[in-house]
């Protein structure tokens, strides 16, 4: 069988990952995270002492870190300069700033053409999650997903994995990340018009993962 291209985007908690992860398992697919491409390069900025507020310093630096990414959905892996920056990625600091580098277009255009090597490279195909993957990284996906959900779900998802953090809070973060990454310019978080819509609000893991598994078969 020919590789096959999943795209899966949608806002922040809505399940993004985890159901990538899983249906990349299930079908024996390579698995990528861009939002960990885009955290590892904001992680880089901070820790370099580049303000991220300021479009021109950071895509000034945009080609100065290696960010490499492990595809292997059972332990996807994510490095920058030869250092693991899995858990780094994930604190707030950088959770707070990766908007604002994520919309620099020397930023976007340097992780793009790494996502489409990545993704041309792996051996039986690949599910992508992101924001803009089936608009603009992938247009020709074989398959293309929208994951949405109700904000009180997705804070109410989110602050169970950052383990009792406060959900209102969380709620306020997610909404205002959303809204920055939705209305920029350059690849803005959008459904592609041949994307299908998936609504998890109402749905287990389990049950969305075999929805999607279902149309990649489909697509087969
Ligand atoms: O998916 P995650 O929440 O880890 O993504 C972190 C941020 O990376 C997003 O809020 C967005 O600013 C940026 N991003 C992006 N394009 C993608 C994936 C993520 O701009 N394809």
């Amino acid at each position: 069988a020919p590789a096959v291209i999943v795209a899966i985007d949608g806002p922040s908690g809505t399940g993004k990952s985890s159901t990538s992860k899983a249906v990349a398992a299930q079908l024996g697919l390579s698995y990528l995270d861009t939002g960990a491409q885009y955290r590892a390069i904001t992680w880089w900025m901070v820790t370099n002492g580049i303000d991220t507020d300021d479009p021109h310093a950071v895509a000034a630096a945009a080609g100065k870190p290696e960010i490499v990414s492990g595809t292997d959905p059972a332990g996807p892996t994510i490095t920058v300069d030869g250092v693991d920056v899995a858990g780094p990625i994930r604190t707030q600091e950088v959770t707070s700033k990766v908007s604002a580098v994520s919309a620099v277009p020397e930023i976007r255009a340097r992780i793009t053409e790494l996502q489409r090597s990545i993704a041309a490279a792996a051996p039986l195909g690949i599910v992508v999650e992101g924001r803009d993957i089936g608009t603009v990284v992938l247009p020709d996906a074989d398959l293309k997903i929208f994951l949405t959900a109700s904000a009180e779900a997705r804070a109410a998802r989110r602050s169970g994995e950052l383990k009792g953090a406060d959900v209102n809070a969380t709620r306020e973060a997610l909404i205002k990340r959303d809204a920055a990454d939705s209305s920029r310019k350059t690849a803005p978080l959008a459904k592609a018009g041949d994307a299908v819509e998936v609504d998890t609000t109402a749905l287990t893991l389990p049950q969305v993962v075999e929805c999607v598994v279902t149309l990649v078969e489909e697509k087969r």
